[in-house]
């Protein structure tokens, strides 16, 4: 069974929503799935996944969350992520999700194999967005 991990770090929420629902996909497609907050997952765990999803929304001025998720994405290198299919999502308010963008290419450079642009919606996800990260989480279970 194919292993699927999920990390996220949500302040109120609405990333987790995505996190769950990505889970919930790559599980319904039949993969082993891993469903952390950041604070509970290791770089040993992300060797050990076959395709991960990362979910973080904007924070400070369009940067990664900076006491926890920063810091994780910091130690990985490419033994941990590359040639992996990585799915990116989160949620922003304000900005225009550049972020992402910067988050993107910075898991590009670590060789990752990203799916798609990473998911994103402002503020509370809504149904298209949860439909949209639960078919990213099929697509990392096949
Ligand atoms: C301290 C702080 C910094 C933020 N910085 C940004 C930002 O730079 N750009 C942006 O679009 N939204 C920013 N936001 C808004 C959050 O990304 C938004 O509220 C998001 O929905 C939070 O997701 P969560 O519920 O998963 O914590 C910030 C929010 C907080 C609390």
């Amino acid at each position: 069974m194919k292993k699927v991990l999920v990390i996220y770090w949500s302040g109120t929420g609405n990333t987790e929503t995505m996190a769950r629902r990505l889970a919930k996909g790559a599980e319904e497609a039949g993969a082993e799935v891993v469903l952390t907050a950041v604070s509970g997952a290791t770089a040993d765990m992300v060797k050990d996944a076959a395709a991960l999803a990362l979910g973080c929304p904007a924070m400070g001025a369009e940067v990664l969350e900076e006491c926890e998720m920063e810091p994780f994405i910091s130690s990985l290198s490419q033994i941990e992520v590359g040639g992996k299919p990585v799915v990116l999502f989160g949620s922003y308010d304000w900005g225009d999700g550049q972020w992402m963008r910067d988050w993107v290419e910075r898991m590009k450079g670590l060789n990752a194999v990203i799916d798609g642009e990473g998911i994103i919606i402002q503020l509370v996800p809504d149904e298209e967005i949860l439909n949209t990260c639960y078919e990213a989480g099929k697509r990392l279970a096949g």
